[in-house]
């Protein structure tokens, strides 16, 4: 069972002034798949909290897969992909790029992400944007690659070959 953390980051919705429904949407979508949600938060737009609350996660609750939600655009308060990049030990970019070559195929804003993916330890961390409509069509983008991404991490099977069933 592949355990999930859901980080919202939302100045205005960690002080309760909008609903966050980017972190509802996608904890049924994660538990839809068959995952397990054990940790959400939200929280604002500050580099070092989002940092804590990633390293809270990965260090602290050994989740296998920690998703953020929101602050991955051009606003001055947009620092997601900074907390990320400070905390992960390894970049993942075939992750976001993945995200961002289908997305641009939906809408050209898909260009304005400026989402990271890397490896903490035995977690796996991913930033999407923040609006509904965008997390769905990353989430589709990236899920049916991340089970066997996870059990390449915790070294549960190292054989590609044989998993993907390739000749
Ligand atoms: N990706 C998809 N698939 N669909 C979208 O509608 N919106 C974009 C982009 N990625 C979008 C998307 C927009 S408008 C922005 S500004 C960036 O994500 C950053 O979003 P964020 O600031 O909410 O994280």
């Amino acid at each position: 069972m592949v355990s999930v953390g859901i980080i919202t980051v939302s100045d205005r919705s960690s002080r309760g002034e909008r609903e966050d429904r980017g972190g509802p949407l996608l904890a049924r979508l994660v538990t839809e798949n068959g995952w397990e949600v054990k940790a959400t938060a939200v929280i604002p737009d500050e580099q070092k909290m989002i940092e804590s609350k990633l390293i809270e996660f990965a260090d602290g609750l050994k989740l296998d897969l920690i998703l953020t939600t929101g602050g991955t655009g051009f606003s001055p308060r947009d620092v997601t992909p900074e907390a990320t990049l400070a905390v992960v030990e390894k970049r993942a970019p075939g992750i976001a790029e993945a995200m961002r070559l289908e997305s641009l195929k939906i809408t050209p804003m898909a260009m304005l992400s400026r989402a990271e993916a890397g490896i903490r330890g035995q977690s796996i961390i991913i930033n999407l944007p923040g609006s509904p409509k965008a997390i769905k069509e990353c989430l589709n983008v990236v899920m049916p690659a991340l089970g066997h991404g996870i059990e390449i991490l915790k070294g549960l099977t190292g054989d590609c070959a044989e998993k993907l069933n390739r000749p």
